[in-house]
């Protein structure tokens, strides 16, 4: 069970500085559990506590977690001097510190990331020992021979010599793919069609583990998931 500050609680889900936080206690208007509470160093149970502001339930969240569907030309980097990113587009109201882009997709790949300030669930989804599967929209330059389909699906060896794990391919038509994978090496889908001479005219990524990009989020829009649905991405 997790204790904290009661002004910390309410500057994180309140969305206000630390000093406002204070001032909303000094002047007698959080209670806690039904008491008036009066010292910002007073702790309370994360999850257990109930703590209400100007009589209205405020609820803290360790975490947050947000879908978004990336859009070209933006950088999934939680900042950067040039370029917009991922953490710059999403809405004031689901903006918190900390946030960054769980793994990474290139500038011109769109589609499913996840956005959020939990590190450990960062680690565990972007580890390659957690073997979790990036399943990818992609259009080819050229058509995908049986041939080359096969050399992917069984591993393809990369320009450098780096050997990638199989990977899983659904022919959509002659030259556009699901293609799925289980690590995340740099710019690893073109790289792999690379390898049978092929270029990558579009890539967008569908899903991560069993989380789908839902179907009415618009490039450039984001939704909050609840930790439940989240683990649909690790299980
Ligand atoms: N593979 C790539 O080549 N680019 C991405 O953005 C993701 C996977």
């Amino acid at each position: 069970m997790e204790h904290i500050r009661i002004d910390k609680y309410l500057s994180v889900a309140c969305k206000i500085s630390r000093t406002d936080a204070k001032k909303l206690i000094k002047g007698g208007k959080v209670t806690v559990d039904g008491k008036v509470i009066k010292r910002a160093e007073d702790k309370v149970c994360v999850g257990e506590s109930q703590v209400l502001c100007d009589k209205k339930p405020v609820t803290y969240k360790k975490h947050i977690y947000i879908l978004m569907n990336k859009p070209s030309g933006i950088l999934s980097a939680a900042t950067d001097k040039r370029v917009k990113t991922v953490v710059d587009i999403i809405p004031d109201n689901l903006k918190r510190d900390g946030l960054f882009p769980v793994g990474r997709l290139d500038k011109n790949t769109t589609g499913l990331i996840i956005i959020t300030d939990d590190g450990d669930f960062a680690h565990r989804v972007t580890s390659p020992k957690s073997n979790i599967e990036k399943c990818y929209y992609t259009e080819l330059d050229g058509e995908l021979t049986e041939e080359a389909k096969n050399s992917i699906e069984n591993g393809a060896v990369l320009a450098d010599g780096t050997k990638c794990r199989p990977a899983k391919i659904q022919m959509l038509t002659k030259n556009s793919v699901y293609i799925t994978i289980s690590e995340g090496k740099y710019h690893q889908i073109k790289r792999m069609f690379g390898t049978v001479g092929l270029g990558v005219n579009h890539l967008s990524r569908v899903s991560i583990g069993k989380l789908k990009l839902p179907s009415n989020l618009e490039e450039g829009e984001c939704v909050e998931i609840s930790p439940d649905e989240l683990k649909l991405t690790i299980s």
